[in-house]
């Protein structure tokens, strides 16, 4: 059984491993190690999914399950267990880029967005400036509202 959970310090490297074989940018990841998820199927990461913290907004970013176990729901369950981390540390949208799955993220509810649309801390970040080209897709999703984040 393949459980979800908080990565550990520990995680760093299987993670790194996990993003170099899914063709994934390092860059920035000392950012969002700390919310970061993985898929944990006895001692073996094998998938991961993470969010860097720009005030209320996020980054989603790498996103990766490894090539055996793709299509068993397992990049579904890490991307909502990232979106409830990220919802109850205050973020309240999550922005993404992709080069790889601009087809697969819509249909977790992120809707097409642009540059110009990303907050500007957010688009200062590593991912933005150094790791994607401008060729990359933007994506966004509402996860929480003001109010529901407060309480
Ligand atoms: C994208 C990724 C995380 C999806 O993980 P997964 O565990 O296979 O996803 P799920 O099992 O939840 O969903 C599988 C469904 O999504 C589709 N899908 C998976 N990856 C897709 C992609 N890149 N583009 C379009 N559709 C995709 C599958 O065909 C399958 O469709 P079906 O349900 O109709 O059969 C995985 O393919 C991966 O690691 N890719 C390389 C890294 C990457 O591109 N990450 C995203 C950018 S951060």
């Amino acid at each position: 059984m393949t459980s979800i959970e908080r990565a550990k310090p520990a995680d760093r490297a299987a993670i790194e491993t996990l993003l170099v074989a899914a063709d994934l940018p390092l860059i920035g990841l000392e950012l969002a190690i700390a919310t970061a998820v993985v898929a944990r199927d006895g001692d073996n990461v094998v998938g991961c999914a993470a969010v860097e913290p720009y005030g209320s907004a996020g980054l989603l970013r790498s996103v990766a399950v490894t090539k055996t176990l793709r299509g068993t729901g397992l990049g579904r369950r890490l991307v909502a267990e990232a979106e409830a981390f990220a919802a109850e540390s205050g973020i309240e949208t999550l922005f993404l880029l992709t080069e790889s799955a601009e087809d697969w993220f819509p249909r977790l509810g992120y809707e097409a967005s642009t540059r110009n649309a990303v907050p500007a801390t957010l688009a200062a970040s590593p991912e933005f400036t150094d790791a994607c080209p401008n060729s990359a897709a933007v994506f966004r999703k509402t996860i929480a509202t003001g109010w529901r984040s407060r309480r």
